[in-house]
């Protein structure tokens, strides 16, 4: 029996033709800046109120919708995007989600050669960073941070898969830690209480003096220290983590590390920060956001883990709708999903098409663009900056009117100032709490930036600063 349910038909062409026509004009738009965030409009906003359509409409009109609401978000790869830790959206990288959509290729069980192409990529990454094992891609450092600690967990306490989580545990982050390593904990049952927030020192990296004293305490205690979370790279000032210390009290303890790169991870790559990684290659797992500064398009993360039997003795099933022929695991055996996209090929593709040596060099040029950034606010009597250049590509600032002294006075006036800035639209900021006080806090993580979008952050900041400060 014939149908022509849900295809494109006749209207295939003109579909493949319009939205070609469409991603040039936007990857145009997005070279550089523009002048500030559309509005969304009245039709947008009718169209957003429609009701579920009955009927479909020509898909070529429905493509066009679409792309008016695309153009009136926040798309994090436009260059002036400073907030949080963007992306980029890197152009082979979203032909690679257009190819694999199409293909909808499913690397939760053996799908022949993109399998192996997910295996060879994430051994890419580990090359690229200088760790020894391999990878897996997952949709989020979330979901790399819960995979990593599940793993930890099944070494440290191996019947917790069968009677849960016998023995009291413990977590070690840096008090700075991503709260997604948290959430981890929550999710795999061990309770907020078990984390263990480190104090971090003047760079804000984790004291490891005071992480040997806690695990000592644990032990003593009979709580069972269960994994270390080293961070390279905080979202908050990209502070890096001791490594090779960590991993020193690591194996004394025989406990396991997990190295949460997720942001800064890339840039152990490079050689003008690597030596900040010393140690890393003594982890036993590393997540990496390839949608952060690999710069592909969400969502794209990797668990690189040193010994991968690990993940077959923390996941591994033996379902009867899931055959078991070969010798390696099928990979639901080792991942916490079950379907999954093959979100390797953009990495694949951005690494063929690039090279590794562009990617090393679009990292080394933000964390410039970073260190200029420091530079110039350093020299600028209205800014205050954090006693330290950046580690990674976090430059954290102050605006400080003249003769604004008190400093919950400077705090209310940057919480104002930030959103006064994404009212403004020129450049997008987020604010952060560092040390009790509310900073700018610019992150450049996009190779699309460059020193004319530095040149417009110190603008707007200068403008609507002495502006809203009525000097
Ligand atoms: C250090 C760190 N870890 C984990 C995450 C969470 O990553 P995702 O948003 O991909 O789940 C982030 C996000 O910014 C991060 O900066």
């Amino acid at each position: 029996m014939n149908n022509s349910f849900l295809r494109l038909g006749a209207d295939r062409q003109q579909v493949l033709d319009d939205t070609f026509d469409l991603v040039q004009k936007m990857w145009s738009g997005m070279d550089k800046a523009r002048e500030g965030e559309p509005e969304i409009t009245d039709e947008t906003w009718s169209l957003l109120a429609e009701t579920l359509p009955e009927q479909g409409i020509a898909p070529t009109a429905a493509i066009d919708e679409a792309a008016t609401v695309l153009d009136q978000s926040l798309a994090q790869s436009r260059p002036r995007f400073f907030a949080y830790i963007g992306s980029s959206g890197l152009e082979v990288g979203a032909v690679a989600d257009f190819l694999a959509a199409s293909y909808d290729i499913n690397v939760a069980i053996d799908a022949r050669a993109s399998s192996f192409l997910e295996i060879q990529t994430g051994k890419w990454m580990a090359e690229f960073i200088g760790f020894p094992g391999r990878g897996l891609f997952t949709s989020g450092g979330t979901v790399s941070n819960i995979t990593a600690l599940a793993a930890a967990r099944q070494r440290a306490v191996p019947e917790s898969r069968e009677f849960g989580n016998t023995v009291p545990m413990a977590v070690y982050v840096s008090s700075e830690a991503h709260y997604s390593n948290k959430r981890a904990v929550e999710l795999l049952g061990l309770g907020t209480r078990s984390v263990r927030a480190i104090p971090i020192d003047d760079h804000h990296r984790m004291n490891t003096a005071a992480l040997e004293a806690q695990i000592k305490e644990d032990i003593a205690a009979g709580v069972r220290p269960t994994c270390i979370i080293a961070s390279a790279g905080t979202t908050l000032t990209g502070a890096i983590d001791p490594l090779r210390e960590i991993a020193r009290i690591a194996k004394k303890y025989d406990v396991w590390m997990h190295v949460d790169g997720a942001y800064g991870g890339p840039a152990a790559g490079t050689d003008l920060v690597r030596e900040q990684f010393d140690g890393l290659d003594l982890a036993d797992s590393v997540t990496i956001d390839a949608h952060k500064w690999m710069f592909v398009p969400k969502a794209c993360s990797i668990v690189l883990v040193r010994d991968y039997s690990a993940l077959a003795a923390t996941f591994g099933h033996n379902e009867a709708y899931m055959p078991h022929d070969t010798e390696d695991p099928n990979p639901v055996d080792v991942t916490l999903e079950y379907s999954r996209p093959l979100r390797a090929l953009k990495l694949w593709l951005g690494f063929k098409a690039h090279g590794a040596a562009e990617f090393r060099q679009a990292i080394e040029h933000d964390i410039m663009l970073a260190r200029e950034t420091y530079a110039r606010a350093s020299a600028d009597l209205s800014i205050r900056v954090l006693p330290h250049p950046p580690a990674l590509s976090v430059v954290p600032m102050q605006h400080v009117p003249a003769g604004m002294t008190d400093r919950d006075e400077i705090s209310a006036h940057n919480a104002a100032l930030c959103a006064a800035i994404i009212d403004d639209g020129r450049v997008y900021l987020s604010p952060a709490q560092i040390d009790g006080e509310t900073w700018l806090r610019p992150c450049f993580t996009n190779f699309r930036t460059d020193m004319s979008d530095v040149d417009a952050l110190f603008e707007v900041i200068d403008e609507l600063g002495t502006k809203l400060a009525g000097v």
